[in-house]
């Protein structure tokens, strides 16, 4: 059987949610594919933290070079989070040969043209699924199955802490302070919010969205932007009685004059079906000229539903190379 060996940068959340896909579908996979895959290096400063995985000492670096330089590893899980270094690390790897899959949104948003080009230019595979939607298959299906489509509009819920927060304050007629606190307490929001309710993880998808859409890039920084934290009590309770919800939308859409872009909170009839994802759900609607109208809907975000989608994105690869 094909041995297939990964560097995974970062074991955090979504990191052991990923290794932990493999870990429990190992076998499956083997026996579908016949290849063993195998995380064998891992970049990662706390080796110490419970994490309910089989991880030996050895597996632990906290020098990234060890990954790019072992010439046994093919692809590269890039994991960290951020701008910098996942940017950098990911070239880093591409030069050297490695094939990369990341789920950081803020990465690729910012970097998409230097990534993708060092990625055509090395001749490696550069995936990134888990980025917008989690564990929702919409890149993939953008690019493959509906590549035939000229895209009309692109309209989405793409952040679950958000979408929750909307869903108790309609729901449970809670003031945002209060939902956003109870939201803390249960791991759904960040301890610092403000990339998810100012609408910044949401313009990072879809600046992804449109480059795949659209092939229009637009930096997430050029896309007129309004989070959720205004919203009052008075503006859903107006919205109810129209027969409306309120949600949050990343939208992008082809008109006469070009592509028009937005991020924020929009008011959806109810029988509109993004109106229906609550809580932590994420969903995108595309209409294509050919295909019509799609949805597409499930967890945006948490470890297993991420990992799902990376190593779907690693497996891809990992057939290529046999
Ligand atoms: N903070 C993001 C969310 C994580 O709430 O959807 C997934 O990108």
């Amino acid at each position: 059987m094909k041995k297939v060996n990964i560097g995974l940068l970062g074991l955090g959340n979504i990191g052991t949610g990923t290794y932990k896909t493999l870990e429990m579908n190992h076998d499956l996979i083997a026996a579908r594919s016949g290849l063993d895959l195998a995380i064998t290096k891992i970049l990662e400063i706390d080796t110490e933290r419970e994490r309910d995985i089989t991880v030996v000492p050895e597996q632990f670096t906290q020098d990234a070079s060890v990954i790019f330089e072992d010439p046994d590893i093919s692809i590269v899980i890039e994991l960290l989070g951020g701008i910098e270094p996942a940017t950098s690390f990911m070239l880093e790897a591409m030069r050297r040969g490695k094939h990369v899959v990341t789920a950081n949104k803020a990465a690729v948003a910012a970097n998409y043209d230097a990534l993708t080009t060092c990625a055509k230019e090395n001749k490696v595979f550069f995936r990134y699924e888990a980025s917008v939607g989690g564990g929702i298959p919409i890149l993939n299906a953008l690019t493959s199955v509906l590549q035939a489509n000229d895209f009309m509009e692109v309209l989405g819920i793409v952040n679950g802490t958000t979408n929750y927060i909307l869903t108790k304050m309609t729901d449970e007629g809670l003031p945002y302070g209060e939902v956003l606190k109870d939201a803390q307490a249960k791991g759904f929001a960040e301890a610092d919010p403000t990339a998810d309710v100012e609408g910044i993880d949401v313009a990072n998808k879809l600046t992804i969205l449109m480059a795949l859409t659209f092939g229009n890039y637009v930096h997430p920084n050029d896309i007129p932007r309004e989070g959720i934290t205004k919203i009052t009590m008075d503006d859903i309770a107006a919205a109810k009685a129209r027969g409306n919800k309120i949600k949050l939308i990343a939208r992008a859409a082809k008109t006469e004059s070009g592509i028009e872009y937005s991020v924020g909170p929009m008011e959806l009839p109810e029988s509109h079906p993004l109106a229906g994802v609550n809580d932590e759900f994420n969903a995108i609607f595309v209409k294509g000229n050919a295909v019509d109208d799609l949805m597409f809907y499930g967890k945006g975000a948490g470890p297993l539903p991420t990992g799902s989608a990376v190593m779907g994105d690693v497996l891809s690869i990992a057939k290529h190379l046999k």
